[in-house]
């Protein structure tokens, strides 16, 4: 049993995670909470020499690239997630494993099978208290993001890729409704941001 509470957020490029990861930090704050902020890929020392790989490497076989993603988490896990848990401090990740079963289960097609067996490799298995699946319209993402920088390797991937990746996190959702939240974000930024309240305020309730 995790002593911080543990959410994460997930959704296609531009989708509005670095966004609302603020927003929770600074409304958990609010509530007396420490918080910390955690990025995939990357995080640690090991993790971001693999992020650097993951994104600027050339022709990488998926299975290489899911590997490396789930190398990075469980360093992430072993020296940030799971210590900070343990103390009471609540951990946000800006992705976790679902973006795995999204990205490389579906956008690349290796399977969710084949990821969800890799994911029961990680010690100690790890549940996300709640997720945030932010949700916009491909167009949407795609005009945010080619707005604010270069892309890396992954996010020149194709319309068909991020059709894939999803549709996964959609069903996910559906499977896990009381884990993952599904939050619209093309939409006014106070609209999506009452939503998300109202979710932690329930967490915080339970805990
Ligand atoms: N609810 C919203 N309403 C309007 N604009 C939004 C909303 N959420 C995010 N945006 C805008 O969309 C853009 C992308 O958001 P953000 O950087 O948070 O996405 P991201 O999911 O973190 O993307 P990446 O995966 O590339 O890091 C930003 O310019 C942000 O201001
Ligand atoms: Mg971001």
């Amino acid at each position: 049993m995790n002593k911080g509470l543990f959410i994460s957020v997930e959704g296609i490029d531009g989708a509005g995670k670095s966004t609302h990861v603020n927003l929770i930090r600074e409304y958990l704050e609010s509530k007396g909470k420490t918080v910390v902020v955690t990025r995939e890929p990357g995080g640690t020392e090991l993790g971001e020499q693999i992020r650097n790989l993951l994104l600027h490497s050339h022709n990488m076989h998926h299975n290489t690239e899911l590997l490396l993603m789930f190398a990075s988490r469980q360093e992430l896990i072993d020296k940030v997630i799971r210590p900070n848990l343990e103390q009471g401090v609540c951990v946000i990740a800006d992705r976790f494993v679902d973006a795995s079963l999204a990205y490389q289960g579906a956008g690349r097609g290796i399977g969710m099978d084949k990821v969800y067996q890799v994911m029961n490799w990680l010690e100690p298995v790890l549940k996300t208290d709640l997720t945030f699946l932010f949700n916009v319209p491909l167009s949407v993402a795609f005009e945010r993001v080619g707005k604010n920088r270069n892309k890396d390797r992954i996010e020149k991937e194709s319309i068909d890729f991020f059709t894939k990746v999803q549709n996964a996190y959609l069903d996910i959702a559906s499977k896990e409704p009381g884990r993952m939240k599904v939050i619209r974000t093309n939409r006014p930024k106070h609209e999506s941001r009452e939503e998300i309240i109202r979710h932690l305020d329930g967490l915080l309730k339970k805990n």
